[in-house]
């Protein structure tokens, strides 16, 4: 199980600090979950130095391609893996609908982090407007096999899949178990045909959208579903160690 919060571009430095320290000191040390927080570029520095020895890995939101040069705003593998980073989250769908990220940035991006040895969370997910026309598993087929059938997968640890419904996010509304059972098994059976049975039954598949602390052990408990990207409730430290702990039970339960 992994459970991954995404901070968006949510608190500055101090805040930042302030949130770190207090999910060091709230969500103990899970047996079968490995926790991981993403937060603003501007904040790894600081955050990785107050993670240091507590398990807790670091991630960026976002990265570029290439690894040096005149790409102005951007930031790159090396600087991420320079400040302690482990993670990179790539082609979140609010990167795809608001800054133009496609299937191809992010096949290119995924393969970039992997040379750094950054394991990418690629994300993928369905519009409503898909959902309802009955399309949303072949759209989620064509962006994991396009995001990801360049890339050469040597373990499962090295990337992470998640399947954050559009809908879902940030908005209160959660796919059910149902749905999120559907397309995680069907990212499954993807992912296995793309790397083979023991790497892709391996690779862990997060659900992201509206999880909290009253859902998260449901949705956890599902098949397929290895952990969670948790946007809004990570910002809190009780409901983010609350989510970490209901992950952990559904690992107890499953395995
Ligand atoms: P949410 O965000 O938990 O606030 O819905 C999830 C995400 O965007 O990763």
């Amino acid at each position: 199980m992994l459970v991954a919060g995404n901070w968006k571009m949510n608190l500055d430095l101090a805040a930042a600090r302030q949130l770190t320290a207090g999910i060091v000191s709230t969500v103990g040390k899970p047996k079968n979950t490995h926790i991981a927080i993403c937060p603003p570029f501007v904040d790894l520095d600081a955050t990785y130095s107050i993670l240091h020895g507590s398990g807790i890995k670091l991630g960026a939101q976002n990265m570029y391609h290439l690894d040096s040069g005149a790409y102005t705003g951007e930031v790159s593998a090396p600087m991420l893996r320079a400040v302690g980073c482990h993670y990179v989250i790539l082609g979140h769908s609010e990167r795809r609908e608001l800054f133009g990220e496609t299937n191809q940035s992010v096949s290119q991006k995924a393969i970039q982090a992997k040379t750094h040895k950054l394991v990418p969370i690629v994300c993928v997910g369905e519009s409503l407007a898909q959902r309802d026309a009955g399309v949303h598993e072949g759209v989620v087929e064509e962006q994991v096999r396009q995001s990801l059938e360049s890339l050469h997968v040597g373990e499962s640890s090295e990337l992470v899949v998640a399947y954050e419904p559009v809908w879902a996010i940030g908005t209160g509304r959660t796919a059910s178990p149902e749905q999120v059972t559907q397309m995680h098994t069907h990212i499954r059976s993807i992912l296995v045909e793309l790397f083979g049975q023991k790497i892709g039954t391996g690779i862990d598949i997060l659900y992201g959208g509206s999880v909290k602390p009253n859902n998260a052990l449901e949705l956890f408990s599902q098949p397929n579903v290895d952990g969670g990207l948790i946007g809004g409730a990570s910002l809190n430290a009780d409901d983010f160690a609350s989510i970490v702990a209901s992950a952990d039970k559904a690992a107890t339960i499953r395995f």
